[in-house]
């Protein structure tokens, strides 16, 4: 297991070397803190947020909830009060890479905002780059909120903004990006990305992350009644073989197959509703590898289903060998079907039930592609260097399309949005106009 883990550190030195970046790929924010510190259970070193954003306000989560909780990540938290958009620069990063982005909430209560009478939600919105993720909907103070996504980096800067929707101020406790190997999702585009819905350990009994996940995705056990599980203590290798899912050995050695209360004793099935929060369309990867010495003769095989349509047929788990089976375009489905399934049907040649190893499922959304016109973006990154402005000044500045930067006007017909407008009277600015504004072609009022 040792030696393992070691050759997993060696490979992602060189991923990392072929990439010129931190050791891994990896950036580990913990927002509000002015310190960097080591987590004892990754041994990642978390940083303060300063280099990556210069808005917002640092707090601490109050007393009585810090005695509740030991990540040291959700101890600090910032908030922004002011601004319609707050956004951290995550770099660097490398264009046309596959990225995993995790973001906590925990407010602890930090602003007595759960003391009042109403204790109304808080609710501001989340995006990448220009696309918006999802609403966050802080119901609890001492509840963590966490959200993972898997887009795909379109610059040398991966964005992600705050938006104050007037429910509440939002705020962060922790950010963290990690980059991950293309392949693996193939779902997740330049168009689109994923929002993560579940990851299972199926048939687990403990939660894993990095080290033992090079990527830093976190398993957690799953389990349901109409599965029993199953495991080996050999090692599973999945660094090899068909597909390279680089699972960690633990996550697959651990597996289900059906129980005896399930409606069908050959197959596993897993189903839900609209109301369970995952929409359509969808992705997933289902992860497989034989835990059994099956005797002479025996089989395992079987075919995948999404709600009844046949994906793929015969799946032969190979013994300790990991395989993965993914959905290569988004399903989608009719909008008025409410019950969705993926079942794994023994076919009738197998002598074994199907059985299923890990599993994760993602929601798709669409990636905004209208970012302003690259020309436009220079000249105000430029204006906003010689003016030294610091109104907010972050992202793109035309988009989300409701909340641009702060001044800045915005024409959204064509391909590129463009700057039109731009009203700096309110910003203290004396001496000369500076010449980049000139390099605005389609600015008409100042
Ligand atoms: C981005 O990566 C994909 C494969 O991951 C490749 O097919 C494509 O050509 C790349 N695009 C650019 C602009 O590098
Ligand atoms: C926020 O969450 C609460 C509790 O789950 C729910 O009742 C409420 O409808 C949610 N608000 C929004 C706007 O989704
Ligand atoms: C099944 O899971 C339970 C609880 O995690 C564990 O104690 C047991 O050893 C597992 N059984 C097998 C066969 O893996
Ligand atoms: C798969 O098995 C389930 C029973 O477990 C059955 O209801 C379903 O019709 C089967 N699907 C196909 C396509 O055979
Ligand atoms: C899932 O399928 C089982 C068996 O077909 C059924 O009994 C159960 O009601 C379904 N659950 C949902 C949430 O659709
Ligand atoms: C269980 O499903 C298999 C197909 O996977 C089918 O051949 C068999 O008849 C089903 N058994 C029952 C009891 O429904
Ligand atoms: C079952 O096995 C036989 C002999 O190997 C083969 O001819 C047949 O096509 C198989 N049936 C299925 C459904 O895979
Ligand atoms: C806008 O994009 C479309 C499709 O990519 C392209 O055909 C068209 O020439 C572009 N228009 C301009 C003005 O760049
Ligand atoms: C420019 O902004 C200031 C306040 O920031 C506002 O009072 C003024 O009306 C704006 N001018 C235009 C032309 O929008």
């Amino acid at each position: 297991m040792e030696k393992y883990c070691l050759a997993l550190v060696v490979m992602s030195f060189v991923v990392a070397a072929v990439y010129g970046q931190d050791t891994q790929g990896f950036i580990s924010i913990d927002c509000g803190n002015t310190n960097s510190f080591v987590d004892d259970a990754t041994k990642l070193t978390y940083t303060s947020d300063d280099q990556y954003i210069d808005t917002g306000v640092n707090a601490n989560i109050a007393s009585n909830y810090k005695s509740t909780i030991s990540l040291v990540t959700l101890f600090s938290l910032r908030s922004f009060p002011s601004g319609d958009r707050n956004c951290y620069n995550l770099k660097p990063v490398v264009r046309n890479i596959t990225y995993l982005i995790r973001v906590g909430f925990f407010h602890g209560n930090y602003d007595s905002h759960f003391s009042q009478q109403s204790k109304k939600p808080i609710l501001f919105d989340l995006y990448i780059g220009i696309s918006k993720w999802k609403t966050v909907n802080i119901t609890d103070a001492g509840y963590i909120f966490m959200y993972e996504a898997v887009t795909v980096a379109l610059g040398e800067v991966l964005y992600v903004c705050l938006v104050n929707t007037g429910q509440g101020t939002p705020f962060i406790s922790f950010l963290e990006t990690r980059q991950m190997k293309s392949p693996l999702y193939p779902y997740v585009t330049a168009t689109q990305f994923g929002d993560l819905y579940g990851r299972g350990d199926v048939g687990g009994s403990k939660y894993t992350r990095y080290p033992s996940d090079k990527y830093d995705r976190i398993w957690y056990p799953l389990m349901i009644d109409e599965w029993t599980n199953i495991s080996t203590p050999q090692r599973v290798n999945s660094d090899l073989g068909e597909s390279l899912s680089e699972l960690p050995s633990t996550v697959l050695q651990t597996a289900v197959i059906p129980s005896k209360s399930a409606p069908n004793s050959s197959n596993i099935y897993f189903n839900w509703t609209q109301q369970d929060g995952l929409i359509p369309p969808i992705g997933f990867n289902l992860y497989f590898a034989e835990v059994k010495q099956l005797p002479m003769g025996g089989k395992r095989e079987f075919d995948i289903y999404y709600n009844g349509k046949l994906l793929y047929q015969q799946v032969n788990p190979k013994y300790l060998m990991a395989n993965t089976i993914y959905t290569a375009k988004p399903q989608n489905m009719p909008i008025d079907l409410n019950r969705y399934s993926i079942t794994l049907n023994a076919t009738s040649n197998s002598t074994e039930p199907a059985l299923l190893n890990a599993l994760e499922i993602y929601s798709i959304l669409p990636v905004d592609t209208k970012m302003v016109d690259p020309a436009d973006n220079d000249v105000m990154l430029t204006i906003k260097a010689a003016y030294k402005l610091n109104k907010g000044w972050t992202g793109d500045p035309c988009a989300p399309a409701k909340y641009p930067w702060v001044g800045v006007g915005c024409d959204y017909n064509g391909n590129y949005s463009k700057i039109i407008a731009l009203n700096l009277s309110n910003s203290g600015l004396t001496g000369s106009v500076s010449p980049s504004l000139s390099k605005l072609q389609n600015l008409k009022i100042l």
